[in-house]
């Protein structure tokens, strides 16, 4: 057991992309920068140029390879364009199909293909596509969460199926220092990706109130009261806030576009109103009520006792999880 890197990156470590644009140019850069994997996050609907734009960002910071992830149930075509003709290392893809024909054509471009699955049943048509690893997401994952299963169970049933053929399994779900990285490594992961530690990191794009509620705050909710409208059958587990104890108990015909607007936000260049109940989280431009917002985290937010720099986070990871190796788990 090591922490081997993957996918020809320095080490096994993955900074998820973080929707709606929490995870850009300078997030990305300081996680390539300490050799993990770190991958942009762009708009939700064709939108080539701003894809462009953020990748040539990202070059601009950077001479490591990065990635990007795509929400496959949103426009995506002319997107993926950009992102092969821009030539990444990999495209993460998550909810939606992860065709056969779209692996081939980003091998063809020399762009690996990472999907994010919650199943055996999604990591075996992933398998079956052709990919070059798998994300596993626990049910313990901040954001959206796929699956219903818990990462201690479900990642080595997928690492099983798997079995000897190469292609890394990536654990997300919960994942927030060494002792997890370990963890994970145990049931059979050659990879972490972690979503809320890299939120509340001192380069992601997400408000300053959000990032100190993920420091301040211990419980999440595995809900679908958020952002029905936008995204419907879509549960996220979030901040137990004031707002989500007040709304938990959403009928189902309702939805955020009857509440009332709370804030703006410029999302991706575009100014928004954000309502109550909305599924975007508040990024640095975001006015307004604020902690009345949706908050993503995984139920490893406990854990987070600081903003760190992301290039840190990786450091710590790394180090500690070597370290936790020798000391405990070598000669046991
Ligand atoms: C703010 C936020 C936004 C997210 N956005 C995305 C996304 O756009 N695409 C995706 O594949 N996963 C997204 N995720 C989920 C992550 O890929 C990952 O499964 C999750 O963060 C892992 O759990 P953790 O947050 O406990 O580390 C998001 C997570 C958070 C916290």
């Amino acid at each position: 057991m090591g922490c081997r890197g993957i996918l020809g990156f320095d080490y096994g470590i993955v900074q998820a992309p973080l929707g709606p644009d929490i995870s850009g140019p300078e997030l990305v850069a300081a996680v390539a920068n300490a050799g993990g994997l770190g991958l942009l996050r762009g708009p939700d609907s064709e939108a080539p140029d701003r894809y462009r734009e953020l990748i040539r960002k990202t070059k601009t910071l950077t001479d490591r390879p990065f990635g990007v992830g795509v929400v496959l149930a949103f426009p995506h075509k002319e997107n993926i364009k950009v992102i092969l003709s821009e030539k990444v290392a990999v495209l993460q893809v998550y909810w939606g199909e992860c065709s056969k024909e779209l692996v081939d054509e980003a091998h063809s471009a020399g762009v690996k293909v990472v999907p994010q699955v919650g199943s055996v049943e999604g990591a075996r048509k992933a398998i079956d596509t052709g990919v070059d690893a798998i994300i596993v997401q626990g049910v313990e994952a901040g954001g959206h969460v796929i699956g219903q299963e818990s990462l201690i169970s479900l990642l080595p049933r997928v690492v099983d199926l798997v079995g000897d053929r190469d292609i890394p399994i990536i654990a997300a779900g919960a994942i927030v220092d060494a002792r997890g990285y370990v963890a994970a490594l145990a049931l059979g992961a050659q990879g972490v990706c972690l979503g809320t530690r890299f939120v509340a990191s001192e380069e992601s794009y997400a408000h300053p109130v959000y990032k100190r509620k993920l420091v301040e705050m211990d419980k999440t909710a595995y809900t679908d009261i958020f952002g029905r409208a936008r995204w419907p059958d879509a549960p996220v587990r979030v901040l137990q806030t004031p707002t989500y104890s007040d709304w938990k108990t959403l009928p189902p015909h309702e939805n955020e576009l009857n509440q009332p607007v709370i804030g703006h936000s410029i999302i991706h260049g575009t100014e928004r109103e954000i309502h109550l109940l909305a599924g975007t989280v508040p990024n640095a431009t975001t006015t307004g009520d604020i902690e009345s917002m949706a908050m993503y985290a995984g139920e490893g937010v406990g854990l987070i006792k600081e903003i760190l720099p992301a290039g840190e986070v990786v450091k710590q990871l790394v180090e500690g999880a070597q370290l936790l190796i020798q000391t405990k788990f070598i000669g046991m």
